[in-house]
């Protein structure tokens, strides 16, 4: 299995054949600009206010797979996949809205007033709100994550998400800093087995057709 897609433009086969690869190449490494086109895409995800909460910690070094291995709980995956990509989201996105909205107004997007309007309403949502400011980290750096997942299926490599971990080793082996909390790792390379098959519940039974009876 190449696991390579037709098209670029084929959304829905990189939907269906993303899965969680477990088993791959070790030989196979990506390189420095394949990782860059990966971390990239992944950016492209929306984000509250493009606050853009999200940290990439890149981990390609083997000596650091070994240390995330443990971490991570003895999951082969992480030693032989070409790299494992810890998602952190950052508790304190709202330091971003300067420099976010700055380029806006350089690039003549936005005006400095509404620069000014945002960046007050950002730190009032942000102030003394560590619980809300949390869930924000979350929930819009699991959006970048899967964006990364799904640009390298479109890169033809596989990847599998990863909530196995410690998170408080992780923190401490990595040197993570107070605003980023751990969110998930992904290891990313070529598939050397498929991914054990999945199934999803019908629809149906997901599907609450404008409110709960
Ligand atoms: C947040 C999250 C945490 C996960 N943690 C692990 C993990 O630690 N180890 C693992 O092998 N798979 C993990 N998975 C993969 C899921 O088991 C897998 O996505 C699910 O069974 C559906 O299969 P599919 O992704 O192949 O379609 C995780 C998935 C998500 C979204």
């Amino acid at each position: 299995m190449n696991g390579k897609v037709d098209s670029k433009s084929d959304f829905f086969t990189v939907l269906r054949e993303r899965h969680a690869v477990k088993r791959y190449d070790d030989h196979y490494r990506m390189k420095d600009d394949e990782i860059r086109t990966l971390i990239q895409s992944a950016s492209e995800a929306p984000s509250a206010w493009n606050l853009q909460h999200w940290k990439f910690i890149v981990i390609t070094d083997q000596a650091q797979k070994e240390v995330l291995f443990e971490i991570a709980y003895g999951q082969r995956q992480v030693l032989e996949s070409s790299i494992v990509v810890a998602i952190l989201g950052d508790l304190h996105a709202d330091r971003n809205a300067e420099k976010v909205f700055e380029s806006d107004v350089q690039a003549g997007r936005m005006t400095p007033e509404i620069k000014l309007n945002l960046v007050m309403q950002i730190e009032q949502a942000y102030a003394n709100k560590p619980d809300w400011a949390r869930d924000q980290a979350i929930c819009n750096a699991s959006l970048a994550a899967m964006q990364l997942m799904l640009a390298a299926k479109a890169m033809g490599l596989d990847s599998c998400p990863m909530g196995g971990f410690d998170p408080n080793k992780l923190i401490e082996a990595f040197a993570i800093p107070d605003r980023y909390v751990p969110i998930m790792l992904v290891s990313v390379g070529k598939a050397a087995e498929p991914a054990r098959p999945s199934a999803r519940l019908p629809i149906e039974e997901t599907i609450v057709w404008n409110r709960f009876e």
